[in-house]
């Protein structure tokens, strides 16, 4: 295949989803960044255009919206000329942190259908034109919050777990047309929402460090790497897998005080 393949990255207008596109295009592919925000997504595939020289163009969709995922899809393979990857990366993680009974209906159905419901849309939309080609990766993101309990996340919590069930039946039913479904789950990556989360109290930046071994958070470039790794031929024969990005969180077992020494 001469031409580059083509990467669709939603919720690709700022945080981990430009980095996962400035990454797939300093790779090679043409990449499609889709974001509800119009002109941000715009600003942002413009900047990558011009920071790699790869085809990075900008359009505007809201993941929940089915009409306007299948619009973009149509365009993007158009514009494009085909669709081999897929990250469902938009999401929402700011969400109000009170407890279960005090979540509203309103903030729990937007919870599931933008991380749920869109990925299973643009997963959806993509998977004709990849089953056609015979070829297709889809990544999807969950969290480290979609794998542990944690107060006062209900919402998010309960999607990004769902995240997960998407991505092993979509696997199993799509791999015989060489398509792979694989999700990474973020552990503490330092994007505004959560930088502003921080600056407001929120969130104990002492002890949650102290719980990530690599002692450190994570950037949008470490989540953007693996993602890149996923679309590489070293991945073509995983799928249906669930890759913890987290800096070691999710095995962090050690409840002894800190060797004095050390
Ligand atoms: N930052 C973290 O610590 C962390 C940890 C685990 C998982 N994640 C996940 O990573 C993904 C990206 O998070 P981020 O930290 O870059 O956040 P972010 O808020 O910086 O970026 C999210 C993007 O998704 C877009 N978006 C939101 N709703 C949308 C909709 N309905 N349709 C289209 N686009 C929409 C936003 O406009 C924004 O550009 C999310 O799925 C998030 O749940 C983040």
């Amino acid at each position: 295949m001469n031409e580059p393949r083509v990467a669709v990255v939603t919720g690709g207008a700022q945080g981990i989803g430009k980095a996962v596109g400035q990454a797939l295009a300093a790779a090679g592919f043409s990449v499609a960044l889709t974001d509800i925000q119009h002109d941000r997504v715009e600003a942002t595939a413009q900047e990558l255009s011009a920071d790699t020289g790869a085809r990075v163009r900008g359009y505007a969709a809201d993941v929940t919206d089915l009409v306007a995922v299948e619009a973009s899809v149509g365009r993007i393979n158009d514009e494009l000329g085909r669709v081999d990857v897929l990250v469902n990366n938009a999401g929402i993680i700011t969400s109000n942190y009170v407890p279960a009974e005090d979540v509203s209906e309103e903030d729990f159905d937007l919870m599931m259908a933008t991380h749920v419901k869109g990925a299973f849309l643009y997963s959806k939309s993509v998977i004709p034109y990849m089953k056609r080609q015979k070829y297709g990766r889809i990544v999807m993101v969950s969290s480290v919050v979609g794998a542990l309990g944690f107060t006062r996340r209900i919402g998010y919590s309960t999607a990004k777990t769902a995240v997960l069930g998407l991505t092993r039946s979509l696997a199993v039913e799509t791999g015989r047309w060489n398509i792979t479904v694989n999700c990474i789950s973020p552990g503490y990556i330092l994007t505004q929402p959560i930088a502003d989360r921080v600056a407001a109290g929120d969130l104990d930046e002492e002890s949650l460090l102290a719980r990530v071994p690599l002692a450190r958070w994570g950037r949008p470039e470490d989540i953007a790497g693996v993602i890149g790794a996923l679309a590489t031929p070293a991945f073509d024969y995983v799928t249906g897998t669930e890759i913890p990005v987290d800096g070691g969180y999710r095995i962090q077992g050690d409840y002894l005080r800190p060797d004095p020494e050390s």
